[in-house]
């Protein structure tokens, strides 16, 4: 793929998710066009791990890799409706895990919509298996809001200066959480592509608790911010507090740049995040179902939102 395919990768992917969601509700539903600029970001991360599909020079297919350290996944992945069953999402998936393993993942995996039948048969034949349910939650943000009034945790926003010392604190952090899991390419794209902003919890000049908040979507867009990530070491006691703190601050760092709305997603490994995110007033949007293809994963630590989702 390249960055001139990006546009015909989103009019495909608009399709293909219209499609989809048509046959589901069983009406016409017009999907939303993915933002360029997230499109963007994947392909300037993983130059080497994004791949279209082309039938007579058009974009057909497209899928995006994303490496995590030893854990690897992928999406986006879609084939316009009438190219599919033909075997190209296969082809496009084996791309995506001949370069993760060249990539040095030892855990390839994915997120799909665990009520298409199609879906699951996709994914289980070529080798994946269901690891675990991860939610979409949502939170209306109000006008008038609380401010983080936990004074012990001092939460700040990342600057230019700082990213080669986040990057080592989003690797150390992720390595107490599964051992080789580096999320430090999340911190990356949004720095230099301008997708959003990083947010660090400190202690004694050391990082903890990392969170990063996407609030790149233009208003036409969605009127929404996305956190993208926040893990908490999960070795330390005050883990609840820092997980709070970092919360309500990417919550107001959406409310500042004019967003109505917060996603989030997570596994529920145990019901304690959840009720953790209940108390602060997300409420399920959605959910997916987490497929591994190779290797066994689990996390350590429950203050932790992310999930394997583009
Ligand atoms: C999922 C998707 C990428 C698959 O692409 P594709 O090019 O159609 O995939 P392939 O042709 O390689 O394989 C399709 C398989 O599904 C099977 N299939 C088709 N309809 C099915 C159904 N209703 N139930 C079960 N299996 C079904 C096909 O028979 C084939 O399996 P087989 O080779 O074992 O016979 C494509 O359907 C898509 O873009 N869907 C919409 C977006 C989406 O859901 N993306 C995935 C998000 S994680």
């Amino acid at each position: 793929m390249t960055m001139n395919d990006v546009d015909e990768a989103r009019r495909m992917g608009q399709e293909a998710w219209s499609d989809v969601a048509s046959r589901d509700a069983g009406r016409k539903v017009v999907y939303p066009f993915r933002p360029r600029k997230i499109m963007e970001a994947y392909l300037w991360r993983e130059p080497e791990g994004c791949f279209v599909a082309e039938k007579d020079g058009r974009v057909v297919g497209a899928a995006y890799s994303h490496v995590w350290g030893r854990i690897g996944w992928v999406g986006p992945f879609e084939v316009a409706p009438a190219h599919q069953n033909l075997g190209i999402g296969k082809g496009l998936l084996a791309e995506c895990e001949t370069f993760l393993k060249r990539s040095g993942c030892e855990i390839i995996g994915l997120e799909t919509m665990p009520h298409i039948p199609k879906n699951l048969h996709f994914y289980i034949s070529q080798g994946y298996r269901p690891d675990i349910l991860t939610l979409i939650v949502e939170r209306v943000l109000g006008a008038r809001e609380e401010v983080n009034e936990n004074r012990e945790i001092a939460v700040r926003e990342a600057t230019a200066g700082d990213l080669a010392v986040v990057l080592g604190a989003v690797k150390r952090i992720g390595a107490k959480i599964f051992p080789g899991l580096d999320q430090s390419a999340e911190v990356e794209m949004t720095v230099h592509r301008d997708l959003g902003k990083v947010l660090l919890w400190e202690a004694n000049d050391v990082i903890i608790g990392v969170v990063v908040v996407h609030t790149y979507h233009r208003l036409e867009e969605g009127d929404y911010s996305s956190l993208r990530l926040l893990i908490v070491d999960p070795n330390r006691m005050d883990g609840r507090d820092g997980f709070h703190g970092l919360l309500k601050e990417a919550e107001r760092i959406s409310r500042d740049s004019g967003k109505k709305r917060m996603f989030a997603r997570f596994p529920v490994r145990t019901p304690s995040t959840y009720e953790e995110m209940l108390g602060s007033s997300y409420s399920i949007k959605g959910a997916n179902i987490r497929l591994i293809k190779d290797g066994e994963y689990l996390e350590q630590g429950k203050y932790l939102l992310f999930s394997w989702a583009g």
